[in-house]
């Protein structure tokens, strides 16, 4: 997929008989809200509802289209859009962003579906679905929508009348389907009865891997609509219904409402999801809590607080980076001289492990990028700290909540070609901060939802392959 062809037009248009109503979302805004907690925080154990995930590059990804303009794009009024052209050529394997997929059953059935922690529905594309071109909503053949595989509705399957599924993703991907409850079965956790979505109408850039997707965001993002005719759904008007997690959370098939996230450094191993509780990962005992401040994405132009996607996000108490190991950094601010003060406190940063590299203040990120050895140099044409492949990186760590989680060296290099590497810290040009894949290999993530607070282990260095 291209940028460009994303370009999506102001007014209504027909093109082979698929009728499409303004599209508003090219221009979305955001705020930011705390959860309500709902309960104590789950205990940290280790569970054995566990998937395991596999990592794709992907060009362009629902979450990081929102995110490049979130983090490159100072918003008019307000006002963000996904369609500006970034200043700077397109650093593909960075920029489009990563994504995780994990088996799934539905029925009898077995796919492999992405795992969206910024999106609520969970859905496949049917047998017999029709592919659209995203650009100008001509029918393509099958394939074009790059799913691996389709589902067909067995005996398992019972559709709910009188509702539809209807998704844009800001990206510009877009599904229509009919809803129904299915059997799933999830990191080994049957949900015998579970509302779900099944594609009839896909405008959808796959990975040629998976199906569909599992949506673990909050309730209030699901988009099953009244009626049977997606064409009539109206902005805003989607029934809620208990997603995925949800199900499982509040009908007692785990034993605590949290997901917890463990991201491969190895590029042939994802890494894991464990639901419940905590993956088999080695991990410091000592976990970090913060509150977790939900970022929502909502479009423009439509009834207010029309939520579309969110991201996780939590307040980073300082950085901590310096140009040698031997140092020691002061989380609190006490007078220790002997001890490296943090800088940036309070920073709200989103935990995105859709985003391959970490996007700091751009004051901060070049800071941090002079103090490799030799020096990263700024890259014009791709707007980017390029660094030699063999170059010595600087400590970079992050606190939370007092505990500073330091990046693995090995991370702070990001090969892209052979002799072409770039830093694992990237200016956010005024935009949001991101914690992307270069933080997250580092720890273990519990995102937990009944508490609405995100906790953190490190997983200190594991691997090291040098
Ligand atoms: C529902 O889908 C139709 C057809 O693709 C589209 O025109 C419309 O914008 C969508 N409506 C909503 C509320 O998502
Ligand atoms: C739709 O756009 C694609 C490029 O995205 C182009 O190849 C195709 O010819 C277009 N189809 C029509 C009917 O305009
Ligand atoms: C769905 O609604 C659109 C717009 O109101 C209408 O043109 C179309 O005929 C309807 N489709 C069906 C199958 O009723
Ligand atoms: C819940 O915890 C108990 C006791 O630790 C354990 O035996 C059981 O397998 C757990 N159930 C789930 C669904 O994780
Ligand atoms: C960081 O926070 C401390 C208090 O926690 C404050 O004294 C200090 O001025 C802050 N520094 C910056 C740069 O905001």
């Amino acid at each position: 997929m291209h940028v460009a062809s994303v370009l999506l037009v102001c007014c209504a248009a027909v093109i082979n008989g698929f009728s499409r109503a303004t599209f508003v979302s090219d221009e979305f805004t955001i705020r930011t809200y705390t959860p309500e907690v709902v309960s104590a925080p789950s205990p940290d154990v280790i569970t054995d509802r566990v998937v395991g995930l596999q990592r794709r590059s992907s060009v362009l990804t629902v979450g990081s289209t929102y995110l490049r303009a979130l983090r490159r794009i100072k918003p008019a009024n307000g006002i963000y859009s996904r369609v500006t052209t970034p200043p700077e050529a397109l650093l593909t394997p960075v920029e489009g962003g990563l994504i995780y997929i994990a088996p799934i059953q539905w029925g009898t059935q077995r796919f492999y579906s992405v795992i969206d922690t910024g999106s609520s529905d969970t859905w496949l594309a049917g047998t017999g679905f029709t592919c659209l071109d995203q650009a100008n909503y001509s029918i393509l053949p099958e394939g074009a929508c790059g799913f691996a595989s389709t589902y067909t509705p067995t005996s398992t399957f019972s559709q709910i009348q009188g509702y539809n599924f209807n998704i844009t993703y800001l990206d510009g991907e877009f599904l229509n389907g009919i809803m129904g409850y299915e059997s799933l079965s999830f990191a080994g956790i049957n949900v015998p009865h579970q509302e779900v979505a099944v594609v009839n109408l896909a405008a959808w850039t796959g990975d040629g891997r998976s199906s569909g997707l599992i949506g673990l965001a909050y309730r209030t993002l699901t988009n099953a609509y009244p009626g049977a005719n997606a064409s009539q759904d109206v902005p805003g008007s989607s029934v809620r219904y208990d997603p995925l997690l949800t199900t499982m959370f509040n009908s007692g098939l785990t034993n605590s409402s949290m997901f917890s996230l463990a991201v491969s450094r190895d590029p042939y191993q994802g890494g894991y999801l464990a639901i419940g509780g905590l993956p088999p990962v080695p991990y410091s005992p000592h976990f970090a809590r913060t509150p977790i401040t939900v970022l929502s994405v909502d479009n423009y132009g439509t009834p207010v607080n029309n939520p579309v996607y969110q991201y996780y996000t939590i307040n980073i108490n300082g950085f901590a980076y310096a140009d040698r190991t031997s140092v020691q950094f002061n989380p609190l601010p006490t007078r220790n001289t002997l001890k490296l003060s943090l800088t940036n406190n309070n920073t709200l940063a989103v935990v995105d492990s859709g985003t391959s590299v970490v996007y700091l203040a751009n004051e901060l990120a070049a800071k941090i990028n002079a103090l490799f050895q030799p020096p990263a140099t700024w890259n014009a044409d791709y707007g980017s700290w390029e660094v030699g492949c063999g170059s010595k990186p600087p400590v970079f760590g992050v606190d939370i909540s007092g505990k500073i989680f330091y990046v693995n060296p090995v991370d702070m290099i990001v090969q892209l070609k052979p002799s072409f590497c770039i830093s694992g810290v990237q200016g956010n040009n005024g935009g949001f901060s991101i914690l992307g894949d270069v933080w997250m290999r580092n720890v273990l993530a519990v995102f937990d939802v009944g508490a609405a607070e995100m906790r953190f282990a490190a997983r200190e260095f594991y691997g090291l392959t040098w």
